[in-house]
């Protein structure tokens, strides 16, 4: 799969996209990344990318000429993404939906924003959440990572079963959030792991951790119960 990253900044995914697991997707040549830079697709000679806001207002609104210049020049047109806070909630089945693309364009605003004339040149307008980062770098390491793992051949897929949030595995019927895991020491200064862990019988380690991942849920993200309306 290839990202096309159209940034300010490209230089700020440079430690990102050359450590762990993207790493050695680039290295497998699983995925590859392409860092394309918004100022370079400027036609004036000072390279500028943003101007004021129409009807007035704080900040600088970047240019969706500089943008639309830019997003042409990949052919073929990959499906594309445009980072918003106003956007969508990004979320795994998102993640798992990107995925499954060849190629994905991903646009990073900056500054107070993008023209909203963009929308109108992409697929999707993504939010990571509901706060606000400088720019869209953030957003799009997110993004890229977050699909980049899914991809066949990343990561074991044995790994991705038992993630919070997989979709086809027991963990549907279980409740969404990972159960707690332990490692060693088995008593850390009198914290101890639940005795079940050591019993060695792993159908009822299994029916425990179906129980703690539905009582954290229920905890942390009572909103991922889905409520069966049969019942
Ligand atoms: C400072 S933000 C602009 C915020 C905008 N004025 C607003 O109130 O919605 C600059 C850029 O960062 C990116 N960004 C910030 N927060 C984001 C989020 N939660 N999800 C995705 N992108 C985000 C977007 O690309 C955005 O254009």
């Amino acid at each position: 799969m290839t990202f096309f990253i159209l940034t300010l900044f490209p230089e700020m995914f440079e430690t990102i996209t050359a450590s762990s697991i993207l790493k050695r997707a680039r290295e497998k040549k699983i995925i590859k990344i392409k860092l394309v830079n918004i100022r370079d697709f400027t036609k004036d000679k000072h390279k500028i990318v943003d101007d004021k806001p129409y009807g007035g207002g704080k900040g600088m609104i970047l240019k969706v000429d500089v943008l639309v210049n830019a997003l042409e020049t990949i052919k073929p047109k990959p499906y594309t993404v445009l980072l918003s806070p106003s956007g969508k909630k990004y979320d795994q089945q998102k993640a798992v939906f990107f995925s499954r693309k060849k190629r994905l364009s991903i646009i990073c605003g900056h500054y107070e924003g993008t023209d909203a004339r963009i929308e109108k040149y992409v697929d999707e307008v993504i939010s990571i959440g509901d706060f606000i980062l400088t720019g869209g770098e953030i957003a799009a390491m997110a993004v890229v990572d977050s699909v980049a793992r899914l991809i066949p051949d990343v990561i074991h897929p044995e790994s991705l079963k038992s993630e919070s949030f997989s979709l086809g595995s027991p963990r549907e019927a279980w409740g969404n959030l990972e159960y707690p895991q332990y490692t060693r020491p088995a008593n850390f200064r009198g914290l101890k792991i639940p005795k079940i862990l050591l019993s060695g019988n792993h159908q009822q380690i299994s029916d425990w951790r179906r129980k703690q991942a539905a009582k954290r849920t229920r905890k942390y993200r009572p909103d991922l119960i889905k409520i069966d309306k049969n019942k």
